[in-house]
């Protein structure tokens, strides 16, 4: 019997193999619909593209004061037996990344090319993949800020456009959101919280992120919330120590960061006592468990699902003719390949 690991391994495949496909075809955006992901939701600033990074343990993304993340990103973990660690980009595949700092300017120079070096946004998602022994299988999508008011250089429809991109992800029902709060702010005003519920009102695929807990205001602390007293959703806060801006601009490492941050937690005369439940780690754990679950209640629709695709496949191969060597026809046929190879194994998972 398969493992759920290979199971989350081979969704993240299948919803690779759906996006390639996508471009091509369409068949697959159904599929690629019905497998579950994670994405962030916040505030501008509130420290979205931050809590991504420690979730991969990798330096790789733009952060920053002000509109820095412009198009989503979708991007996707693999968990490598052979400890190779790189990235590629779908816009790129050719191209092998092992330098994240490089990832990070790609990802830049990527974004520029369709909204110009400005403060615009795009609908567009960038698809990126990293490959890392030290990650969890995982699908995770970076998005633009949440705003309150247009900014010179940028349209006046440009809160209603963030606010319809970011819902546009986030009330799919197999999304899991990330609901990024700075604590250093008011909870009862947070965007994040507002459009989770609007999404997803009972709460079961909301993970409520305090982030910020450094930067409160001192003898106020956020006990309340991560006790769960106040602002209480169906799972529980996470609290969060990302890097300061200080720290970015001191090229901190992630493991320093990890490790200041799990000293921050241990040593927090508020929060010792809740450091087993806190931190970037966990959060990745947690995240990680919920999808293996969610995983496994949808086995059956997926695999009716899968069905549906492989007669589709099958139905596209013949009308274009078989064998094919044609570019496109050896991409159905990996597809193809890839859909079989699932199926077999949600099989031995539902007897
Ligand atoms: P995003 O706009 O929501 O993606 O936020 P970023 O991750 O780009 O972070 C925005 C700024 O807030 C950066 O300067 C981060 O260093 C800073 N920041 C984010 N989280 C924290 C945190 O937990 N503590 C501190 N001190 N700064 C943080
Ligand atoms: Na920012
Ligand atoms: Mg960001």
């Amino acid at each position: 019997m398969a493992t759920m690991k290979s199971l989350i391994g081979l969704v993240n495949k299948i919803q690779r193999a759906c996006t390639v496909l996508g471009d091509h075809g369409g068949q697959g955006m159904s599929l690629w619909e019905a497998l579950p992901s994670v994405a962030v939701v916040g505030g501008q600033s509130s420290g979205k593209s931050s809590v991504l990074e420690s979730i991969v343990g990798r330096d790789f993304l733009p952060r920053g004061s002000g509109i820095v993340t412009r198009r989503p990103l979708v991007l996707q973990l693999h968990k490598t037996e052979s400890g190779a660690e790189y990235a590629e980009f779908l816009h790129a595949p050719k191209k092998r990344f092992t330098d994240f700092a490089a990832v990070r300017k790609e990802i830049s120079d990527e974004t520029d090319r369709i909204t110009g070096k400005t403060k615009q946004i795009s609908n567009i998602p960038i698809h990126l993949s990293i490959y890392s022994p030290n990650v969890v299988n995982l699908t995770l999508i970076d998005l633009p800020g949440l705003t309150k008011v247009a900014v010179e250089g940028q349209s006046d429809s440009i809160v209603e456009d963030i606010e319809n991109m970011v819902r546009s992800y986030v009330e799919k029902p197999n999304c899991i959101i990330l609901a990024i709060t700075p604590a250093n702010q008011d909870i009862a005003t947070s965007d994040a919280i507002k459009l989770a519920r609007e999404v997803d009102p009972s709460g079961e695929r909301t993970f409520g992120v305090l982030t910020k807990l450094d930067l409160m205001d001192k003898g106020t602390n956020a006990t309340e919330v991560l006790e769960g007293r106040a602002y209480r959703l169906q799972h529980p806060w996470v609290g969060i120590v990302n890097r300061s801006q200080a720290d970015i601009n001191k090229n901190v490492d992630m493991i320093v960061a990890r490790r200041k941050e799990r000293e921050y937690f241990e040593t927090s005369p508020d929060y010792g006592h809740l450091a087993s439940r806190m931190g970037s780690e966990y959060l990745a754990k947690l995240l990680s468990q919920h999808l293996e679950l969610v995983i496994r209640q949808r086995i059956p629709s997926i695999v009716a699902m899968i069905n549906k695709t492989i007669d589709e496949l099958n139905a596209e191969l013949d009308r274009i003719g078989r064998p094919v060597a044609a570019d496109g026809g050896a991409q159905l046929y990996m597809i193809l390949e890839l859909c079989r190879a699932f199926d077999r194994v949600f099989k031995e998972h539902l007897d």
